[in-house]
């Protein structure tokens, strides 16, 4: 029986934040007392092992699950938190290697009973596993950037993951800058009304946020995006959380 609430963290464009924002997503949920498992399902492009400071500590991988080469329990790392309530699965190494939509039905299943929380590393754009995903999900957290090109392809990857069985979809807008450095960017009612979905959280653009990605470090608590993400958090779990104006 599945219990876990499973997002799959999805965007039009490449680069928009998706993995850091899974991994700031899954700290807040294990700050809040939540178990969290974070499957990477960008075969060939590892990434979140560096973002979450565990490179050197995985053994095996989505990859080597799926082909029967480890147990379900030996693909897991745990991540270094106060209560060890956070959990990944690595992405496959070998790019070929993605997850059917029966294999991911079978993994979500399987792992469902034993986390809060599954959130899925989605590669960008359309393709085979968002697609397989969309449905298995509970909702689908878009991360866009407010610029045009960017929010024109979040709103068509929604359009097709509806199409394909999603069920729900909230909007993350990150890397969000203040009104002086956001020339030819939209505002973010513009945003929403154009992907058409509602916002869950504005992340702003912050260095301390890409420092801490590229040490593996969890996000200091003066961070400007610290709020955000905890907001974002809390949201999840169904708390009403104001958003704050954003200039
Ligand atoms: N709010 C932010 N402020 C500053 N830097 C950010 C922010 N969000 C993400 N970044 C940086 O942007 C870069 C891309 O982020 P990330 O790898 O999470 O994107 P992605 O959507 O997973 O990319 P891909 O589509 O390639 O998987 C990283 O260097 C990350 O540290
Ligand atoms: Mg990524």
């Amino acid at each position: 029986m599945t219990v876990a609430n499973i997002y799959l963290i999805t965007s039009g464009k490449g680069g928009t934040g998706k993995s850091s924002l899974t991994a700031l997503l899954g700290r807040a949920l294990a700050d809040r007392g939540r178990s969290a498992l974070l499957i990477e399902l960008d075969s060939g492009l590892r990434g979140l092992d560096m973002m979450l400071g565990v490179s050197d500590q995985v053994v095996f991988d989505l990859g080597d699950l799926l082909t029967g080469r480890c147990r379900p329990t030996e693909a897991i790392t745990v991540i270094p938190t106060p209560e060890g309530n956070l959990h990944y699965i690595a992405a496959a190494v070998d790019p070929d290697l993605r997850p059917s939509a029966e294999e991911l039905s079978r993994l979500l299943s399987g792992f469902g009973s034993y986390f809060d929380y599954i959130l899925l590393d989605s590669p960008a754009g359309m393709g085979e596993v968002p697609e397989a995903a969309a449905p298995l999900c509970t909702a689908a957290l878009l991360v866009t950037q407010a610029q045009p090109v960017c929010v024109r392809d979040a709103a068509a990857l929604m359009a097709r993951l509806r199409r394909q069985g999603l069920k729900s979809q909230r909007l993350i807008i990150n890397a969000f800058m203040p009104r002086q450095l956001r020339q030819g960017f939209l505002d973010l009612d513009e945003v929403i009304d154009l992907v058409g979905a509602q916002l869950i959280g504005v992340v702003p653009q912050d260095p301390a946020l890409a420092e801490a990605m590229a040490t593996g470090q969890p996000l200091g608590k003066k961070a400007a995006a610290y709020p955000a993400i905890t907001a974002i958090a809390a949201r999840l779990e169904g708390e009403y959380v104001p958003l704050k104006a954003v200039k």
